[in-house]
């Protein structure tokens, strides 16, 4: 099977329904995108599929359509996406392991929605569970990076 991961070409021989979170940890050692739940309860493996976010402990390989883009992609070769400069001014990781399905998240809601409102960024992100309870500064960074955005 043919896939692009992070602009890079893949050809990998897995089974039809295998999750696309195993073939990119367990084929690819791209090992950003976290196990959490296995069943759609967490956003730890949380990927962009043509820049949508996905659930990839969900999404059987053999129904990947589009390019992957994982939190090791996200950046440009110069820098950083807006949301991880952010992330990094609000300090928002603790133990981190939520962390990159939630930039992922984050990053998709501000691709279609710029300047989300308190309410929608709670909508968009309370699929993403994080045990350390860094919520205040997830909402935080997202208005910072927002504003970048905007201005
Ligand atoms: S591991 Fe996919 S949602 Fe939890
Ligand atoms: S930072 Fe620890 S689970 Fe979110």
């Amino acid at each position: 099977m043919k896939l692009t991961v992070n602009g890079e070409p893949h050809d990998v021989s897995v089974p039809d329904d295998m999750p696309l979170l195993w073939v990119l940890r367990d084929e690819l050692k791209i090992t950003g995108v976290k196990y959490g739940c296995g069943i759609a309860q967490c956003g730890a493996c949380t990927v962009h599929i043509d820049g949508q976010a996905v659930r990839s402990c969900q999404v059987a390989i053999s129904d990947v359509q589009g390019e992957i883009t994982t939190i090791e992609g996200l950046r440009t070769p110069d820098s950083l996406h807006v949301v991880q400069e952010a992330w990094i001014e609000k300090q928002v990781a603790q133990c981190g392991y939520c962390q990159s399905g939630q930039i992922m998240q984050a990053a998709a809601l501000l691709d279609v929605n710029p300047a989300p409102s308190d309410a929608q960024i709670d909508a968009v992100m309370s699929g993403n569970l994080c045990r350390c309870g860094t919520y205040p500064r997830i909402r935080d960074a997202i208005k910072s990076a927002s504003a970048k955005l905007e201005g």
